[in-house]
């Protein structure tokens, strides 16, 4: 892949280990992206979301047969995917649940800036200036179970979580939080859904982030890296949870578009054919080990925390702003808060070397925090700126199961990528019955392992 640097006017190159926050999962030019890119908008850039496109099917087929979930509803960013997983358990709540319309998220976790996802976000700079906010949010503390034991009611429809706090600095799941949530959605017949918005697409050292905690989301949301840099937002469901969303109850103009899904089958295609998740893995234990390294010799480095390449470097306070602004000056952005590495799956370990030395050696500041502040750059923004069952089903939907049996995405150049997808299953129908949250319909063994082998669960 070619080398994630971005030169700028001056002339001054950048490493780009921000990833376009998450988004830039295969570096930048790709020729994999940027020959889907070309080859699709050669033909068809755009049809209304009244037809199906076969970049559509393809890529809903391509994310199933890799996930636990049977539908996907495509849109255009990680907040348009938050704002229709809201209204799909609304909708659940509305037709199976009395009405039951409350969801519980967590303090500090981030689900984007639109009016419900805002609702939704548990941090109050992002939400105090916007009031009066949706209501039927309730926020807890991060990895406190019994927190959302004690907030549900009988009008609660879901508990809406990151699997790993981002935004917030990298906050892991302790061991069991996530299960103790899935078992407590099965008690009470709530809908867990998880934003792998940032997690997912391999960031964390698997394709999504809840196949390393044993649990499995009744709804998911995509966006960032799903296309390689071009804009898309998926949410996931499962079918028994899908089917409540009716033609007509939700739906937008760009969503599911050819360039966007056609460019989204060949990154994910590649990704999963190639195995960057485990490559993102492998890299993570040796980046993780040398910044572990600073840790003990370090004073000011406090924690070095993440999954995969999902990392945060926690420094004391008198020098975070400063380290910052000097890997920035050398050409290595990051953000401030926890500065966050969220380096392409495919970096080349060199990166990860050049990576080590800048935040190791950051130019003008001294091991006992007294940064040379007149030497360095100002810091850098603290944080980011600014059905179709063929058939019934909302509009944007779409299922497994008479795709194409395979879609080539050919790249140009040295790299090719053949994504070749598995035949069609030739069984239809649903899988996992119950009501939403019924314990029976969990089998012993997780689906998404099944279905990667082949077997349907
Ligand atoms: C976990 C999470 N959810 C939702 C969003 C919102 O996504 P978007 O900016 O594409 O609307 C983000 C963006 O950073 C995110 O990190």
């Amino acid at each position: 892949m070619k080398a994630p640097a971005c030169g700028t006017p001056t002339a001054r190159k950048y490493l780009d280990f921000v990833g376009g926050l998450a988004v830039n999962v295969l570096g930048h030019a790709h020729p994999v992206v940027a020959a889907a890119v070309a080859e699709q908008a050669r033909q068809l850039i755009h049809t209304s979301n009244l037809y199906y496109t076969t970049p559509m099917i393809a890529l809903a087929k391509l994310l199933v047969e890799n996930s636990c979930l049977d539908r996907v509803f495509f849109c255009n960013s990680g907040a348009e995917a938050i704002e229709a997983a809201i209204k799909l358990a609304r909708r659940v709540g509305y037709d199976t649940k009395n009405g039951a319309y409350e969801i519980i998220a967590t303090q500090d976790g981030f689900h984007g800036r639109t009016m419900g996802a805002v609702a939704a976000t548990g941090t109050a700079r992002y939400r105090d200036p916007f009031q009066p906010l949706a209501p039927g949010f309730s926020h807890v503390p991060w990895n406190d179970l019994e927190a959302i034991k004690a907030a549900t009611t009988d009008k609660t429809v879901a508990v809406l979580l990151e699997p790993i706090q981002g935004e917030a600095g990298v906050n892991l799941p302790a061991p069991g939080y996530l299960k103790g949530i899935r078992e407590w959605c099965d008690e009470r017949g709530l809908l867990l859904i998880l934003d792998e918005i940032q997690t997912g697409i391999g960031r964390t050292g698997t394709l999504f982030a809840y196949e390393q905690e044993g649990v499995e989301p009744d709804i998911m949301c995509l966006a960032k890296g799903l296309a390689g840099g071009v804009a898309i937002g998926a949410m996931l469901a499962r079918e028994e949870i899908a089917k409540h969303l009716v033609p007509g109850d939700h739906g937008t103009t760009f969503g599911a578009n050819p360039l966007a899904t056609a460019t989204g089958l060949a990154a994910l295609g590649f990704i999963i054919e190639n195995k960057l998740p485990e490559q993102a893995a492998r890299a993570s234990e040796r980046l993780m080990a040398r910044l572990r390294s600073m840790e003990d010799r370090l004073p000011v480095v406090t924690e070095v925390r993440g999954r995969g390449l999902l990392i945060a470097v926690g420094l004391s306070k008198d020098v975070s702003a400063d380290v910052v602004a000097a890997a920035r000056e050398r050409g290595l952005p990051g953000q401030q808060r926890a500065p966050q590495r969220r380096p392409p799956h495919a970096a080349p370990h060199r990166h990860g070397r050049r990576n080590r030395p800048r935040l190791r050696h950051p130019r003008g500041i001294h091991p006992g925090g007294n940064g040379r502040r007149g030497e360095i750059a100002p810091p850098g923004n603290e944080h980011e700126r600014g059905p179709l069952p063929h058939g019934s089903g909302p509009r944007g939907f779409a299922c497994r199961g008479r795709a194409p049996a395979t879609q080539q995405g050919e790249a140009g150049g040295a790299l090719r990528s053949r994504v070749t997808l598995p035949a069609a299953p030739g069984q239809s129908g649903t899988r996992g019955d119950g009501a939403p949250g019924s314990p029976a319909r969990r089998p012993a063994i997780r689906r998404g392992a099944l279905r990667r082998s082949g077997v349907r669960g």
